[in-house]
């Protein structure tokens, strides 16, 4: 059994909107685990025992949230434990256009600093799925697709 663990932050419930159709995705893999996680409840162990570790954060001033980077930051305490394991991100903005795609840039980068391997698609956003505001259908239908996507490729990988 593969293990994917889904790490969010959400004040309004616009990212937990999306982090659930990600886990409703990775659910839906058999053979495949889904541990998901609020920023302040994960800790480095549960970074360490999954395989694949997918973060999503709302878009705060054009990044991710301090909440989420005080969570990668603490991972240097098992920095190269990470290595090879399999990561993805998501997020949620107020406008289109208004750092969506760099919020989701930020946490990869963070992912492939410490080793991880984080599979782009040709298909939807290229860097990870987003909202504008509240989740649209075919908003939480992209983040079960990624779920779906990342759940697939840690099962090949590690299943
Ligand atoms: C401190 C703060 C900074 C924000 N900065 C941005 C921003 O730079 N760009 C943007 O599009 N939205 C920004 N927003 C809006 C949030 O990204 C948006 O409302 C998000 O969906 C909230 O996620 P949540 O419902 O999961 O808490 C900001 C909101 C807050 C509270």
């Amino acid at each position: 059994m593969s293990r994917v663990l889904v790490i969010y932050f959400s004040v309004t419930g616009n990212t937990k909107a999306l982090a659930d159709a990600v886990v409703k995705g990775v659910t839906s893999v058999a053979g495949v685990e889904c541990i998901p996680v609020t920023a302040a409840e994960v800790t480095n162990q549960d970074w360490v025992a999954a395989d694949a570790i997918i973060v999503g954060s709302p878009t705060y001033f054009g990044q991710m949230a301090a909440e989420v980077k005080h969570v990668i930051d603490a991972t240097a305490e098992i920095y190269g434990q990470l290595e090879g394991k399999v990561g993805a991100a998501f997020t949620t903005s107020g406008g289109a256009g208004c750092g969506h795609e760099l919020t989701n840039m930020s946490i990869i980068t963070a992912l492939l600093v410490s080793g991880m391997v984080v599979p782009g698609t040709t298909h939807g956003p290229h860097f990870g799925p987003f909202a504008v505001g509240k989740p649209t259908a075919k908003d939480l239908e992209r983040a079960e697709a990624m779920g779906i996507r990342i759940a697939q490729l840690t099962a090949k990988l590690f299943g």
